[in-house]
């Protein structure tokens, strides 16, 4: 796949921050890609909701600097959208009357009020208190907020959580029209494998420290599951014809096999009579790809 030219949305270098003594942000870099969806990704208490404010001015650096591609970061609604939680809504005033005052705020005009109802699919609760709101409501709620200026830039923190499968569809394809548009996401995310049909990078972090950054599709490894009981035997074979072999996660004689088709692997099998018990092609969950990058710790 050819990746269109790379220009950075966004900049974060060498970014640190401390609460305290504690580092929670520790010297990280990487870029948001224009036009793209760049998931940021880390387990509970990574530093991601501090990173994202650190971007978007909502806590200061220690050290370091976030650059946007026109400078500082953007006042203006249709050039960022934040969602970080709590939503800011007064809990006695209705969803409407919020996104009005901040559709006049920003000099937008009023159909975009029920245009982004819409979007979020808040129509309905629309005429209600804010404060009467279950927690998906305000997610949305949040959600529309940030997309009122329909905005060159999109940064939302977890935007997933307390979503129904409908309003996360509703979401994923929203952030892929933005992207075919030309606009870009960032959004945080907990769950490597919940946002893969969603992202188009990713950034791992752990514990403040950047582990990995790539595009989904690196990640998103295919390979055959192949037992056999002679797995050192066939593993040999396999190397020697270019492929790659190594005992699959779940131990015993399965072999992990990567680099060579189904075909090739029965056809090495045969001819040096080793009997095959299974060859089945899968893509490595990326699940156990996100505890490899961050040390098998829950998240
Ligand atoms: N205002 C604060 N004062 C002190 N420590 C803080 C503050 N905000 C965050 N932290 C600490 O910074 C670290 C990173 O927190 P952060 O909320 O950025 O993580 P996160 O990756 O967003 O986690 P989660 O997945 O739970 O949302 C945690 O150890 C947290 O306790
Ligand atoms: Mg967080």
């Amino acid at each position: 796949m050819n990746s269109p030219p790379q220009t950075a949305a966004i900049s974060v270098d060498e970014l640190t921050k401390r609460y305290g003594r504690t580092t929670v942000v520790d010297r990280l870099s990487f870029t948001v890609r224009e036009g793209a969806v760049t998931g940021f990704f880390g387990p509970n208490g990574a530093g991601k909701t501090t990173v994202l404010k650190t971007i978007v001015g909502l806590a200061r650096p220690n050290g370091g600097r976030v650059a946007f591609r026109s400078g500082a970061v953007p006042s203006d609604a249709r050039e960022l959208g934040v969602h970080i939680e709590p939503c800011g809504a007064h809990p006695g005033r209705t969803a409407r009357t919020h996104l009005r005052a901040l559709a006049i705020l920003a000099g937008l005009p009023r159909k975009r009020v029920d245009e982004v109802l819409e979007t979020v699919g808040l129509e309905q609760a629309a005429r209600r208190r804010v404060g009467t709101y279950s927690m998906g409501m305000r997610q949305r709620l949040g959600l529309a907020t940030a997309l009122l200026g329909d905005p060159e830039i999109l940064v939302l923190d977890e935007p997933v959580n307390g979503l129904d499968p409908q309003a996360i569809r509703r979401l994923r394809t929203l952030l892929r029209e933005r992207a075919a548009r030309g606009r870009t996401t960032l959004l945080s995310s907990h769950m490597l494998s919940e946002a893969a049909q969603t992202v188009d990078d990713i950034v791992v972090i752990d514990k403040g420290r950047l582990v990995h950054t790539g595009t989904i599709a690196e990640l998103e490894h295919s390979g055959l599951s192949v037992r056999t009981p002679e797995p050192e035997r066939l593993s040999g074979l396999i190397a020697a014809a270019g492929g790659r072999a190594e005992p699959a996660d779940g131990g015993g004689d399965a072999l992990w096999v990567e680099g060579l088709p189904a075909g090739k692997v029965a056809e090495l099998a045969l001819r040096a009579n080793i009997p095959l018990e299974e060859i089945t092609s899968r893509t490595a969950s990326l699940e156990d790809v996100f505890f490899d990058l961050t040390g098998g710790q829950d998240a």
